[in-house]
């Protein structure tokens, strides 16, 4: 078996390796987690050959690729293919991130890549995470503008310098690398919202236009929604939009501890 810095899990198993492209000159190995509900096997990994110099320089070149032209069953999402909707993020060579954005040659130094789903969640198919709770704790912080004032006319103005202070948060796209990447995420994601849904939260939090500050913080306000993340700062690491949720989580913090002196 190849050699890959991979997480144990007991019940994979190695699965079918498929011939390598006949006469390609460039060739990397990509050993792929397999799991299909619709039959009673466990996961295993399959192993393909990818032609390099038939196939573009992303992780997501090279599954389209596979897909393509060796085994239409492997499943994964993507959609934009610009590192904007968040879809095609997964576990490369053990590094959370996004499967447009990540260069082949990036995570595959040794001419082999591993590739797995987000970790920590529940599988729907292969590559497919099933991100059901990780939306619904994104609807919980009621991530839109609430006001209690009348709406004006026209809009809700900003100032320049409030606006900017949604700049390194607006830009989440939610694709949960940070969340499936936190240790505190995985042990008690039933009940701490995890680095994503808090970040998004302070977004709203610290947005001059909303309203609703105080009802908030107090939805946050719970041993476990907010204060499970020990700064770990996994997350941050993870992000591939550069983004730092556990700073939006300490401020968050901070707001806690404001108001109440
Ligand atoms: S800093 Fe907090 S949210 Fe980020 S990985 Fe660590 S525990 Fe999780
Ligand atoms: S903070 Fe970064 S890693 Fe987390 S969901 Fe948003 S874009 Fe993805
Ligand atoms: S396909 Fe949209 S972020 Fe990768």
């Amino acid at each position: 078996m190849a050699e890959f810095n991979l997480p144990q899990n007991s019940r994979l198993t190695e699965g079918k390796a498929w011939p390598k492209p006949a006469g390609a000159k460039k060739v990397t190995e990509f050993k792929i987690y397999r799991w299909n509900p619709d039959d009673t096997a466990n996961p295993r990994t399959d192993t393909y050959y990818v032609d390099r110099d038939d196939c573009g320089p992303m992780v997501l070149d090279a599954l389209i690729w596979i897909k393509n032209k060796v085994d239409p069953t492997l499943t994964f999402r993507r959609s934009c293919r610009e590192g904007i909707c968040g879809s095609c993020a997964m576990n490369m060579d053990g590094k959370n991130g996004l499967a447009c954005t990540t260069g082949i040659d990036e995570c595959g130094g040794k001419g082999k890549v591993a590739i797995y789903p987000l970790p920590h969640m529940p599988v729907v198919k292969d590559l497919v995470p099933d991100l059901t709770r990780f939306y619904a704790q994104h609807a919980s912080i009621e991530p839109w503008l609430k006001t209690t004032t009348p709406a004006p006319e026209k809009e809700w103005k900003q100032a320049k310098d409030d606006r900017e202070k949604l700049d390194g948060l607006y830009e989440c796209i939610l694709c949960a690398c940070c969340s499936t990447s936190c240790p505190s995420y995985w042990w008690n994601g039933d009940r701490y919202l995890g680095p994503a849904a808090l970040l998004q939260a302070y977004r709203w939090l610290i947005d001059s236009r909303d309203e609703a500050t105080g009802e908030r913080l107090d939805d946050l306000e719970d041993p476990f929604r907010l204060y499970r993340c020990h700064t770990i700062m996994n997350c941050a690491n993870a992000c591939p939009k550069g983004l730092n949720p556990a700073k939006a989580i300490a401020e968050v913090k901070k707001m806690m501890v404001a108001r109440q002196v």
